[in-house]
């Protein structure tokens, strides 16, 4: 059986927790992680597995060549050489994609027209036909990398990129990409096999909640879409089916207790629609409600995991975004300050909320801000570098211990409502 070279790129910080799952996936220790990806080396099978198991990678490249270059016509040259005929036929649409990491080229748009050139060539020369170019919906992708000298081309086997899916169609202003969720949830160490109960009171449309249902559920990520590889030649239908078939009868019901909560009707609204579609309705319970204000759903111990409101994109709401619109407003003070105090104001409730109530439970928030412990006086014991688009973040880990909050605390209870 021949071997394929595989790259899985992901987000800068995920690529230790990536390696771990493709050796679990695969069930081969060969995974090296790199930077922004994993690598490894094997059979076609794989390449189907890992796009319907991956909960992290972005994508499943096969590599099929690299070289130096110096300028576009040595692009041209080691497209021209790729034996295109064995992957696609001229009669299916194609596109090229281009990343580069500190290339001298002055445009990367001339770059993915030469290779386009090159591989229309190469069937024109063979089959006297071309295959045309697609940009929005090809059936194929080719991709070219280009570092300071070298150039590499590789096929993509996914196709729209995996943290689609294909079960959100409501989202919110500020939704979390899958894959990041999925990182949030490998990073924080929380299995459903632990038996720790998982609570985001900041859940918006659901990502966070969704990602660890279906962990605890087993239902694949990718049951629910198709992947490009099922276009290329090298398709084997029956295979894929055995594997689909598969991961379709490993699906189980959950005892997990997962829970998440927003303030937002509207967003709780669109996070119960999404569960449904993930097929894991019954797996979470999902509440309206503010998180300053909201107790513990269940006895500690337990995880929060969540991606509260910051920044420029959304801010806080409930009773700290409240009381600060009306100090702003006493002060005549100007909206921009009004937000940042307002989000600080929230944190700081927050905080507060948390050492009277949540004792025994660990909280991760995934957040841009480095004086976030500071401005909650609470200390990080846990900090993981991860990236939210290009936003640098980290998530935080803080343990609730009993005894912290200042003043008489009332007990800790479940609330079901
Ligand atoms: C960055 S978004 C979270 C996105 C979410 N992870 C998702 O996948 O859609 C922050 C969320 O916090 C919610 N929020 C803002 N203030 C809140 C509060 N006081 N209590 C609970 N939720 C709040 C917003 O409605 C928003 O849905």
């Amino acid at each position: 059986m021949s071997a394929f070279q595989l790259f899985l790129p992901c987000a800068a910080g995920v690529e230790g927790f990536l390696a771990d799952e493709v050796r679990a996936i695969t069930g081969s220790n060969a995974a090296t992680a790199h930077r922004a990806g994993v690598q490894l080396s094997a059979p076609w099978r794989a390449v189907m597995q890992l796009n319907l198991h991956s909960r992290l990678a972005q994508r499943v490249l096969v590599q099929l060549a690299h070289a130096p270059y110096r300028g576009e016509d040595d692009l041209y040259a080691l497209a021209q050489a790729q034996r295109w005929e064995d992957w696609f036929t001229p009669r299916q649409t194609f596109r090229i994609e281009v990343t580069a990491h500190k290339s001298p080229l002055k445009s990367l748009n001339f770059a993915a027209l030469r290779v386009k050139d090159a591989v229309a060539d190469r069937f024109r020369e063979r089959a006297g036909q071309r295959p045309d170019v697609d940009t929005h919906h090809p059936q194929v992708r080719i991709h070219l990398h280009l570092t300071e000298a070298d150039a590499l081309l590789s096929i993509d086997t996914s196709g729209e990129p995996l943290f689609k899916r294909g079960w959100r169609e409501d989202k919110g202003d500020a939704p979390l990409k899958e894959t990041l969720a999925a990182a949030m949830i490998a990073a924080s160490g929380w299995t459903p096999a632990a038996g720790l109960p998982l609570y985001d009171p900041c859940c918006g449309s659901g990502t966070v909640v969704i990602e660890a249902a279906q962990i605890a559920c087993r239902i694949a990520p990718g049951l629910k879409r198709r992947f490009a590889f099922e276009h290329l030649l090298a398709h084997d239908k029956a295979a894929w089916k055995t594997i689909k078939d598969e991961a379709a009868s490993a699906v189980q019901t959950s005892v997990a207790p997962i829970f998440g909560s927003d303030v937002s009707h509207r967003m709780v609204d669109f996070a119960r629609r999404n569960a449904e579609r993930a097929g894991v309705a019954a797996a979470v319970q999902l509440r309206g409600g503010d998180a300053l204000e909201r107790m513990p759903p269940c006895e500690p111990p337990g995880v929060m995991l969540l991606n509260p409101p910051y920044g420029e994109r959304i801010t806080a709401a409930g009773a700290a975004g409240q009381r600060q619109r009306e100090r702003a407003q006493e002060a005549r003070i100007g909206r921009e300050s009004a937000q940042a105090g307002s989000s600080e104001e929230f944190f700081r409730q927050l905080a507060s909320h948390w050492k009277r109530h949540y004792a025994g439970w660990q909280a991760w928030i995934l957040s841009p801000d480095r004086e976030l412990p500071g401005v909650m006086r609470l200390k990080a014991t846990r900090r993981v570098p991860l990236f939210n688009g290009p936003i640098e973040c980290r998530l935080l880990r803080f343990d609730m211990v009993a005894g912290s909050a200042r003043g008489p605390q009332p007990p800790v209870h479940a609330d079901a409502s």
